[in-house]
């Protein structure tokens, strides 16, 4: 691996082998999506924990502090939204010039394996690859479901997840699933776990969070489960606790409960 490949991936993935990505990304498709109204506000407790900001320019620019920043992933796909026909339908919205301006430790790109735009999606990647191992920035694939929840099982997810890193992708981000081994061992390249919708209790997130590091991911890039909890600070700091000290998810719930009173 090139200098600048590794020491951009060490940004991501720390000596110990893991990571705690928080993405803010979810308006480029979602609008003002609750709690991330204003995201500078949002981050601004939760910096402290994260390992890298998952984000688009528009946000990074108007709301992250380019001074100290944490590592930026910088999502560059997009031109779908919510109301409009198909979330599939996505292409890469930002040039490799600004990539390189905006500095960032990688880039993110949806791919939405068994969708009509699968083939789309996945030269979408292929192309990104291309230009950014270039210049030795990574890609992390996201392997997107839309809003077709229920394709997030092993089977799919270890499909989806292979095709990325088969393609390229130096980081797969995926959902959790029962038998999640399956996904991470098909998988060649770094797993993480996204959230999707918020969970009824955080020793719920916990507990998927645990589970899934125990069978090969190396870490999360959770959201909603983080800022959308009443106390996003506080799950924040357990969830860096499991990640990076081996707490359990009990030891987790006990600290994030600490942390709330
Ligand atoms: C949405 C994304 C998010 O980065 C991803 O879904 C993780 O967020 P959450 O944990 O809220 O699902 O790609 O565009």
């Amino acid at each position: 691996m090139d200098w600048g490949m590794k020491n951009r991936m060490s940004q991501l993935i720390k000596d110990d082998g893991r990571c705690f990505f928080l993405p803010i990304d979810h308006g480029y498709f979602q609008g003002p999506t609750h709690c991330l109204e204003k995201p500078g506000e949002t981050i601004e407790p939760l910096l402290p924990y994260c390992d890298a900001l998952f984000v688009t320019r528009g946000v990074l620019r108007a709301a992250v502090d380019p001074v100290n920043s944490k590592p930026i992933i910088l999502r560059v796909s997009g031109g779908t939204s919510i109301v409009g026909g198909n979330l599939a339908n996505e292409s890469v919205t930002t040039s490799i010039e600004e990539i390189l301006r905006l500095n960032v430790a990688a880039v993110g790109v949806s791919i939405f394996v068994g969708s009509a735009y699968e083939r789309e999606s996945l030269l979408n990647l292929a192309e990104l690859v291309n230009q950014c191992e270039d210049y030795g920035i990574p890609v992390m694939a996201v392997t997107a479901v839309g809003k077709e929840l229920e394709k997030r099982d092993a089977r799919y997810l270890a499909l989806a997840s292979r095709i990325a890193a088969e393609l390229g992708a130096r980081v797969v981000k995926t959902y959790w699933c029962e038998d999640f081994d399956q996904v991470t061992c098909g998988c060649p390249v770094p797993v993480v776990m996204a959230g999707g919708p918020k969970c009824e209790t955080a020793l719920e997130v916990f507990e998927f969070v645990h589970d899934g590091i125990q069978k090969g991911a190396v870490g999360v890039n959770l959201g909603r489960n983080v800022w959308q909890d009443p106390h996003p600070a506080a799950v924040a700091k357990a969830l860096r606790a499991i990640i990076h000290e081996n707490f359990t998810p009990r030891e987790a719930f006990d600290l994030f409960n600490s942390e709330v009173k």
